[in-house]
């Protein structure tokens, strides 16, 4: 088997190395394509491009399997927590017990905030998108702690940083929630595990003892585990593009934020729950909203289905379907919108349209109507996200710093003017 693919361009053949993962996947080397033939590639949206190498998440989109370092997603939501995925994904290995009790004493250690945050977050109005506001809250971090602003530094320095925004944004996120609510803000506790902590942060008041149901902190942590890394996509790529600049880390967060804001993202959760709610509002005629979702001169898009990577399933949406009838069943729930939910899924699975076009529910879909369930309010769904997709921002990071990757900056085909005179402005 060759380890190169050939390029016959204007009669010249150009022979590019062709590299293997660990798994199989084979790849074109073109980075010096450019220098040898004068050509460069193009690939709107990186549909087909891999960005780099990374040995956190594989990703089988035919089949239907992720994986974090070798570990299945159900394996892992299964038998581990978030913290122990969390973990994992950065260092690499499943720590031994010792090895997770000291991550999670570090973690309680450092999860108070400077008080001048407060400062910051009351200046934002109470109809502030929590995402914006927790966005900026992570890049103020670089104004407590300016030294995290070298990413240079020592692995342990650069390791205290990591701990810290582990630590800091469950209680960043609670308390963007109790600013839009005016409510007063709560601290955290640290006898609490890191879901309980922030559940009572968030729905707790700082005059009462607050008692946190331990099937909501259970639920919340399995919806974290199924978050946690997704390998290259938009927000992930943002941290590893931005960090490449070497900027800090809490820097590249926050614009990891931003990117999985976006309704394309991280954002479909919320906007899953409101096409349901709005469905319902409709009289529930689930039809209807398939054939608007199936017209190319309708912007609607069935939110919560399709992947740019699972053509066949979603295995996270799998487990989160079940876990939804679970949740739902302990806490005695019964939300509507589930049954609208599932005879929406129902429908489009026989559908052809979807099925030419290989969509099918994401891990959206059903976590909105879990978040619902814990009682989450719907602008908060996308910061649910982000808490449980930290860790995996935070890997790549680390990784894309470890392999020491240059700076990100890809290339472009110019179709605009060519070289023309200026034209002074009362001749224009
Ligand atoms: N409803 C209706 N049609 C769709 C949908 C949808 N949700 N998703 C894709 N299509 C159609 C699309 O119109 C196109 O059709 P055609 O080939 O006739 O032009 C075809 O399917 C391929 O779609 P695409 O937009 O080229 O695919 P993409 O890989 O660029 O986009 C996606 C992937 C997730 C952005 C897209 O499926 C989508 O917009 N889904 C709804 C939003 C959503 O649920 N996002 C959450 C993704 S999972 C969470 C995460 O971000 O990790």
């Amino acid at each position: 088997m060759s380890n190169f693919a050939e390029l016959n361009y204007e009669g010249k053949l150009y022979q590019l190395p062709v590299i293997e993962g660990s798994e199989g996947e084979k790849a074109i080397d073109i980075s010096k394509l450019r220098s040898t033939s004068g050509l460069i590639t193009i690939d709107k949206g990186f549909k087909n491009t891999g960005s780099t190498e990374s040995a956190i998440t594989f990703l089988d989109g035919e089949k239907g399997v992720l994986r974090h370092r070798g570990y299945s997603i159900e394996e892992l939501a299964d038998k581990s927590s978030f913290i122990e995925v969390a973990y994992l994904v950065i260092y690499g290995e499943l720590p031994t017990e010792e090895q997770l009790k000291d991550f999670q004493l570090e973690i309680t250690h450092h999860t108070l905030v400077h008080e001048d945050v407060k400062a910051i977050l009351e200046g934002f109005p109470s109809k502030a998108h929590p995402m914006g506001v927790i966005s900026s809250l992570v890049s103020s971090l670089t104004a407590f702690y300016p030294k995290s602003l070298d990413p240079n530094r020592s692995s342990e320095e650069v390791n205290g940083t990591i701990i810290r925004i582990i630590a800091k944004l469950p209680t960043l996120a609670a308390w963007a929630f109790k600013n839009r609510m005016r409510q007063p803000l709560v601290y955290p506790n640290n006898n609490l595990d890191y879901c309980s902590n922030f559940l009572r942060m968030m729905f707790g008041l700082p005059t009462e003892d607050y008692h946190v149901d331990p099937v909501v902190s259970k639920a919340l942590d399995k919806l974290l585990i199924l978050h946690v890394d997704h390998e290259q996509n938009c927000s992930a790529s943002t941290v590893r593009i931005v960090g490449s600049s070497h900027a800090s880390l809490y820097a590249s967060i926050s614009a990891g934020i931003a990117a999985l804001w976006g309704p394309l993202h991280g954002g479909a959760n919320q906007a899953v729950i409101e096409m349901l709610e709005a469905i319902k509002a409709d009289g529930g005629d689930v039809s209807k909203y398939i054939t608007k979702a199936k017209d190319k001169s309708d912007p609607f898009r069935l939110m919560g289905f399709g992947h740019r990577v699972y053509k066949n399933f979603d295995p996270r949406a799998r487990i989160i379907k079940k876990a939804a009838d679970d949740v739902l069943g302990a806490l005695g729930v019964n939300d509507p919108i589930l049954d609208i939910a599932k005879e929406l899924e129902g429908v489009a699975l026989k559908d052809q349209y979807f099925i030419d076009r290989g969509l099918y529910p994401n891990v959206d879909f059903y976590s909105g109507i879990i978040y619902r369930a814990l009682g989450i309010p719907t602008d908060m769904f996308t910061v649910m996200f982000a808490l449980g997709r930290l860790p995996g921002w935070v890997a790549q990071w680390k990784e894309m710093r470890e392999y020491g990757d240059p700076i990100g900056r890809p290339r472009q085909v110019y179709t605009g003017h060519n070289d023309r005179p200026y034209v002074p402005i009362n001749e224009r």
